[in-house]
């Protein structure tokens, strides 16, 4: 049996298989409310057969959003409007999980269809950005965010804390706190977009002060017996990660100690003169080297589309998990696919039951 299709578990809850859907915007909310492209969208993938289904980047505070488009959990009724799509991704089979975030400095911006920049200063639907310090981050986002005052701080991470309970309530079975990717907590950790000189900024320690405590307070709150896991951006390509990648790593320790359950491994993104070497599965061997060295679960996204390169990451111990983004929005079905490609015996039962019976007699 291919290492793909073999379950994973993880605290009480168990997957079907080591394929997850990541969280991937849709940029289709209004006042950050899923509706029914929502449902369609994520109900379809966890019917594809992937193990774990996981919502896209979804605000802990409306400035959070990276769009006026994008999905928010700010208050009770917008986490009740999950209930329905827990409900549908549970039915299908999958486990349903959410990513809460905030994005920082790269907030405000246009949907990517739309320019993916910065909305104009005139723009009646933008807003001010808030972040460690007030240090833009460039290019088409050239808008300075204003830099959090200690009581930005504190509030920031209780929203993430409310968020939780919030994503706990409407019956989410496994949560990711969004610090990748350049948007706030990575921000935080960022030599780039933090210069503070208070107790969160400059060392290793306060650079990684505002991640530990954000932890720490979604910890109190999220269930001991369902995966709490997070997405970080352990490298940034940008010729200095011999320092970066050991901080990301001792990081991840902390976050162990802190009650962390997996590591989603990422890219940083917040480097102005990264050089990032996409290409098939490439974030494989860091995720394997912090796999060992923090002794944590890890997943990885980024080209493990080609199903014989997301096998080989699971057999040869890159990780635990394979997020399969781009893949699942070509085509739902993308593990009955892979499980055709790598010739399993039978593989229409990667597919639920009342598909798998009439597609057996396919091979
Ligand atoms: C449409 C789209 C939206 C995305 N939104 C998010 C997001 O909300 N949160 C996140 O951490 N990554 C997001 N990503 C990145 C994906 O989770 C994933 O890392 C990326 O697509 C690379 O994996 P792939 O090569 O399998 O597509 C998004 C990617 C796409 C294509």
């Amino acid at each position: 049996m291919s290492a793909l299709f073999q379950p994973f578990t993880l605290k009480d809850i168990t997957l079907r298989n080591r394929i997850a859907v990541p969280p991937m915007c849709q940029y289709s909310a209004i006042d950050g409310r899923v509706n029914d492209w929502h449902q369609v969208h994520l109900a379809g993938l966890a019917r594809g057969g992937a193990g774990l289904v996981v919502v896209e980047a979804t605000a802990v505070a409306p400035e959070g959003r990276i769009t006026p488009g994008c999905t928010g959990i700010w208050n009770d009724n917008l986490g009740q409007a999950f209930v329905p799509i827990v409900k549908a991704i549970k039915a299908a089979g999958a486990v349903p999980g959410i990513q809460i975030a905030h994005a920082g400095r790269k907030a405000s911006a246009n949907r990517p269809w739309e320019g993916d920049d910065h909305m104009a200063e005139d723009d009646p639907r933008g807003w001010q950005t808030i972040a460690p310090s007030a240090v833009a981050a460039g290019a088409n986002l050239p808008k300075p965010p204003k830099a959090m005052t200690l009581e930005d701080i504190a509030r920031v991470r209780q929203d993430f804390a409310d968020a939780a309970r919030r994503a706990r309530d409407a019956g989410f079975e496994w949560l990711e706190l969004h610090f990748a990717h350049g948007y706030l907590a990575q921000s935080f950790f960022s030599v780039y977009a933090n210069q503070r000189t208070d107790a969160y900024g400059g060392s290793f320690e306060n650079r990684s002060r505002f991640l530990l405590e954000t932890l720490a307070a979604v910890r109190e709150v999220w269930p001991e017996h369902l995966p709490l896991t997070l997405r970080f951006g352990v490298v940034e390509f940008d010729g200095r990660d011999e320092q970066t990648l050991p901080e990301s790593i001792e990081l991840t320790r902390r976050f162990k100690a802190g009650g962390l359950d997996l590591l989603s491994v990422s890219i940083a993104i917040t480097a102005p003169n990264a050089k990032i070497p996409w290409g098939p599965g490439f974030l494989g061997p860091i995720a394997g080297q912090i796999r060992r060295e923090a002794a944590i679960p890890v997943a990885a996204a980024w080209g493990f589309g080609e199903p014989a390169v997301a096998e080989k990451a699971l057999q040869n111990g890159q990780l635990d998990l394979v997020l399969i983004g781009k893949g699942h929005l070509a085509n739902p079905h993308w593990p009955y696919l892979a499980a055709r490609e790598l010739k399993i015996d039978n593989p229409a039962w990667v597919l639920p039951a009342p598909y798998a019976h009439w597609l057996s007699a396919l091979r």
